[in-house]
């Protein structure tokens, strides 16, 4: 039986006082417990005050990123070292707008799941095909060199702490989210190919998240399908009802 996950990646959004009011509305909102598991990831700069807020509820907190690094002449990185000593134990790596935007390459993505092995940390771990792979039908393939590249050079031990994300690029802010049978379909290829690697008993532990465009309103056809085990949510994560209802989806 894997507890399902809803994150909610922030992106680049809130200040640290919109983010002190997203949490306090979350708490006043969000009924945690025992079937669901909830992260929330703002930006760094908000994280010490993040940590502070939740520190009674359990509401973990996430990065969004982080270097292979423990530190050093990097500037503008931030360590898994500087995350753990505020209290930071998740961190999402990998997401799309990471590799597209700021050219993170398989290579440099190997090192960071790498790193948060040696460091403890869970790892939320994306991965997903553009449009144009789609539509030429290279998805398994894309996904399966994505994982191969990168998550697959680590030992079965790290897989305690690793989580990983589906998330089609075509589907993120768009709002055109896959269907549940193209999620369900992708999600058991994902175990599949984790069976192959690792073994069946492993690949049935690990939780496979969806990411892109979910909403209240979708949430829970999503998260019925049995390779689903829950969602990244970006934009309904802004807004502590919507989240709060995709968290109530995950419960059902
Ligand atoms: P949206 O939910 O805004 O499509 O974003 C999904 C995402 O990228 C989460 O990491």
């Amino acid at each position: 039986m894997r507890t399902k996950i809803v994150a909610g990646n922030w992106k680049m959004n809130k200040t640290l006082q919109e983010t002190v009011t997203l949490i306090n509305d979350l708490k006043n909102t969000v009924k945690p417990d025992n079937n669901v598991e909830i992260i929330v990831a703002p930006p760094y700069v908000n994280l010490v005050e993040a940590v502070n807020l939740l520190k009674d509820l359990p509401i973990k907190v996430s990065a969004q990123n982080m270097h292979f690094a423990d530190n050093g002449a990097y500037t503008g990185e931030i360590s898994a070292v500087m995350l753990k000593a505020i209290g930071v134990r998740t961190v999402i790596l990998g997401h799309s707008e990471r590799r597209a935007y700021f050219n993170e390459t398989d290579e440099v993505l190997q090192k960071k799941a790498h790193k948060a092995y040696e460091k403890s940390m869970t790892n939320i771990f994306c991965v997903g095909e553009k449009l144009e792979e789609r539509e030429a039908e290279k998805h398994f393939d894309v996904v399966k060199s994505q994982l191969s590249n990168t998550l697959f050079q680590l030992p079965m031990e790290a897989y305690k702490k690793i989580v990983i994300a589906y998330e089609p690029v075509w589907a993120i802010g768009t709002g055109h989210t896959a269907t549940p049978e193209q999620a369900q379909e992708m999600h058991k290829f994902i175990r599949d190919t984790l069976a192959k690697k690792y073994g069946r008993d492993l690949a049935d532990t690990v939780r496979i998240l969806y990411g892109g465009s979910v909403k209240p309103g979708n949430a829970a056809e999503i998260f019925l399908k049995p390779d689903v085990d829950g969602g990244l949510i970006g934009g309904a994560s802004l807004n502590a009802e919507d989240f709060n209802a995709i968290v109530e989806a995950a419960k059902s």
